[in-house]
């Protein structure tokens, strides 16, 4: 089966629906990803929302079903906001006994993560079109998950966006509540107001200690957002929370 790119609706923020943690954007894609759509979407690819893309495999409860999904049952890690997903395909090529769950709303980065794991020939990703706590909240169990990336979310710098950033404590408690006991939450940012945030989040959570910023793990390779950060002359931190209780 292959799919037309227009089936691929832009997820826009609309008045009846929640706040959402991204920035609405229109999508161009080169010749390479529209390919990559049109062919390996099918294999890889499920849309958090209900349209034509096609919802993930589920259980009769509801719950992802990550054995349909992956073909096996292994530790799964879920990244939020994966943008191009290079960072994605390199943890995952360095990690073959996880699986990993790469959840994104903009298109042209969902497209690009495929042509990734084709050129690859990684078979442990599985890439998801659209808000990620939609799919948390609705299909993702409690206790399950080995580990949360959220590297360089949107920083929606402006006071009267602050609302707008994914780790505020109601995200952070769901995506705790996911987590199984012993399971990590990894956040990392290059903007100090953001990065004191997530630290206080993450620490004022009572089922997540944390060791307070640590430096950048040598399994996370310096992301896209992460090199125009430095480019900048931002200060990156990583914060890394495991789940206790
Ligand atoms: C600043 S970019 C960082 C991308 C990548 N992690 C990196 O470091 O290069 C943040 C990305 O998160 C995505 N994003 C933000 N909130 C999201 C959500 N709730 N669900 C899925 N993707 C989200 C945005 O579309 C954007 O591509």
């Amino acid at each position: 089966m292959s799919l037309p790119s227009d089936a691929f609706r832009h997820v826009a923020s609309r008045p009846h629906e929640p706040l959402r943690t991204f920035h609405p954007r229109r999508a161009t894609l080169g010749r390479d990803r529209e390919h990559a759509l049109a062919h390996l979407w099918p294999r890889f690819g499920f849309s958090v929302h209900d349209d034509e893309l096609g919802p993930p495999p589920v259980t009769a409860t509801g719950a992802l079903d990550t054995v349909a999904l992956y073909g096996r049952d292994a530790p799964l890690v879920l990244e939020i906001g994966s943008g191009m997903g290079e960072t994605t395909a390199a943890m995952a090529a360095a990690d073959p006994d996880r699986d990993y769950l790469a959840v994104e709303a903009h298109l042209p980065g969902v497209a690009n993560l495929l042509v990734l794991l084709d050129r690859d020939g990684l078979t442990n990703v599985r890439v998801a079109h659209g808000d990620a706590l939609d799919l948390v909240r609705r299909a993702v169990p409690p206790d399950t998950l080995d580990a949360v990336h959220v590297f360089f979310p949107d920083p929606w710098p402006k006071a009267r966006h602050h609302k707008r950033r994914l780790v505020q404590p109601a995200h952070v408690a769901l995506l705790r509540s996911r987590l199984r006991v012993g399971g990590t939450l990894h956040c990392a940012t290059d903007w100090a107001d953001y990065a004191e945030q997530m630290l206080d989040v993450l620490t004022a959570d009572p089922a997540l200690v944390t060791d307070g910023f640590v430096p950048r793990p040598a399994h996370r390779p310096v992301t896209k957002f992460e090199q125009r950060g430095l480019h900048l002359g931002h200060e990156v931190r990583d914060v890394v929370a495991r789940r206790v209780r």
